[in-house]
C-alpha cells in the first residue's frame, strides 16, 4: 500500500497586516522559525534562523532583494534564498507560500 503525503496549510497572516518591505518572524508547529516577507506584494517564505551563527534575521535590514543579517552582516538573495555576502555561503531554506482569500499560508 503506497501512502500520499497530504500538504498541510497553516494560516500566517492576513494580507493587508504586512506591508511591502516589511517582514515579521512566524513560529509553525514542526519547523524551525520562519521569515514571512511582504516583497512589493510578492510574500516571500524563508528561514529566520541566519546559517552563519545564531541570529534572527527579522532583526536584520532588508534593501530590496537583499537580507542584512543583524549580527555580522552576511546577507541573503530573499528570492532565492542564496547567500550574497560573507561571512554566509550557505543559502537560507525557501519555503512555499499560498495566498488565498485575503490570507496568507505556509504549505509544508
Ligand atoms: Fe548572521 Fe553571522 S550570524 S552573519
Amino acid at each position: 500500500m503506497h501512502e500520499i503525503a497530504m500538504a498541510e496549510r497553516t494560516a500566517l497572516c492576513q494580507v493587508d497586516t504586512l506591508e511591502p518591505g516589511e517582514m515579521v518572524r512566524v513560529e509553525v508547529a514542526g519547523e524551525d522559525p520562519l521569515l514571512l516577507i511582504n516583497d512589493a506584494g510578492v510574500f516571500r517564505l524563508l528561514d529566520d534562523d541566519c546559517t552563519h551563527a545564531i541570529a534572527s534575521l527579522s532583526e536584520g535590514r532588508l534593501d530590496g532583494n537583499i537580507l542584512s543579517c543583524p549580527l555580522h552582516g552576511g546577507s541573503f538573495d530573499i528570492r532565492t534564498g542564496k547567500a550574497k555576502s560573507l561571512p554566509c555561503k550557505q543559502a537560507l531554506r525557501t519555503h512555499k507560500v499560498i495566498v488565498e482569500s485575503g490570507m496568507v499560508y505556509f504549505e509544508g
